[in-house]
């Protein structure tokens, strides 16, 4: 069954409201840039791929009724400056805006009404290319899953953090497209439970078996042999390999290492960041202390208390089996073919520019 993340419609983004789910399944229109930050902030839309095409979208909408000139250029500095202050860790939110900013420029001598088509059609580009880049990596990852397996993964990396298919769960879907039949256990991934609220509940509209478990006993389900190999995707990586990703997949990496069990990362090209050499240069978003002592409304922990909360953590590559992107598998040592797949991506990016200019 399709899961429609997101969408333009016509003067708004239409995003599901991934707080809510799986209790209800209810979509917010977003009108207007402030209301989409702000949705992003909370988390109604999350997952590096979304924030991506989120941010492309909201671009448009910010300059839905801009006038010409240093008018329209405002507006995109205004909305682009407003975007970018939502979440720092993923990396495809501030590729997105680059794409974005650098259509808006090329473009500044047109008019408004122009410079918005184009703006639309690069954001519609983007979902579109999102779509076809994780099915991309589910059908080059689906080689690593034989008919029987059990996977373990994290945090979402499915549908609904991506234009509809997902890249870790991208792969579990081609692998059963082709018949393998494939078994996930979700980790509940506190402190928001995106594996217990959002993975099982995809997998199980999808038709995929699903076992949902408590964080902290994927380590001993892997000691009595029941994981044939963990999947994750990946919010930014580092030049050298290094993968930030939803807080905890730093501990299933070693936990898998230990086990003698292949540790996975699926994601796009567009979630590499060169320009950082490793994975200590991420910026690691923290968030709100209540997520911990007062999730979904229950006090569990005594008023006061002093917490940490980061969302993400950082595997270094040297636990990591394998990269699987859109344009294939890279194994150790991935420096080298990241910096080959990140050029190829910069110049795809160039032959559209001029292909439009
Ligand atoms: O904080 P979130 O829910 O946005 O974090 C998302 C994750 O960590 C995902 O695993 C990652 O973005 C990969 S999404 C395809």
């Amino acid at each position: 069954m399709g899961i429609e993340t997101i969408r333009w419609a016509g003067r708004s983004v239409r995003i599901i409201d991934q707080t809510k789910l799986p209790g209800e399944l209810v979509y917010i229109d977003c009108k207007d840039v402030e209301t989409l930050a702000r949705c992003i902030e909370q988390m109604k839309i999350r997952g590096a791929p979304a924030l991506g095409i989120a941010a492309a979208y909201g671009l448009v909408l910010g300059v839905l009724d801009a006038g010409s000139g240093a008018e329209f250029e405002k507006k995109v500095d205004v909305t682009l400056e407003r975007l970018r202050r939502t979440r720092p860790t993923a990396s495809n939110l501030f590729w997105a805006l680059e794409r974005m900013r650098s259509v808006a420029v090329a473009n500044r001598q047109e008019e408004p009404h122009r410079i918005r088509e184009l703006l639309l059609e690069e954001a519609n580009l983007i979902f579109e290319e999102d779509r076809k880049v994780c099915q991309q990596i589910g059908n080059n990852g689906a080689v690593l899953l034989r008919d029987g397996m059990s996977v373990l993964t994290h945090c979402n990396a499915g549908a609904l953090a991506t234009g509809g298919y997902g890249t870790a769960l991208g792969i579990v879907y081609a692998a059963k497209d082709q018949g393998k039949r494939i078994h996930v256990f979700a980790d509940e991934t506190r402190p928001l439970l995106q594996g217990a609220r959002l993975t099982a509940w995809e997998l199980m509209r999808k038709g995929v078996e699903v076992t949902l478990i408590c964080d902290n006993a994927a380590g001993s389900l892997m000691r009595r042999g029941g994981v044939d190999c963990v999947i994750v995707g990946a919010d930014r990586i580092a030049g050298n390999g290094d993968v930030a990703n939803k807080v905890g997949t730093y501990g299933l990496a070693v936990l898998a290492k230990q086990n003698g069990i292949p540790f996975y990362v699926a994601a796009p090209i567009s979630t590499l960041d060169m320009e950082l050499s490793d994975g200590d240069q991420i910026p690691i978003e923290e968030r709100a202390p209540d997520e911990v002592t007062r999730g979904f409304g229950l006090q569990t922990a005594p008023e006061g208390v002093k917490v940490r909360n980061p969302a993400f953590d950082v595997t270094p590559h040297e636990l990591i089996t394998a990269i699987v992107s859109e344009e294939g598998i890279a194994r150790q040592p991935y420096a080298p073919i990241l910096k080959q797949w990140a050029e190829k991506g910069n110049a795809e990016d160039r032959a559209r520019k001029i292909g439009r200019v």
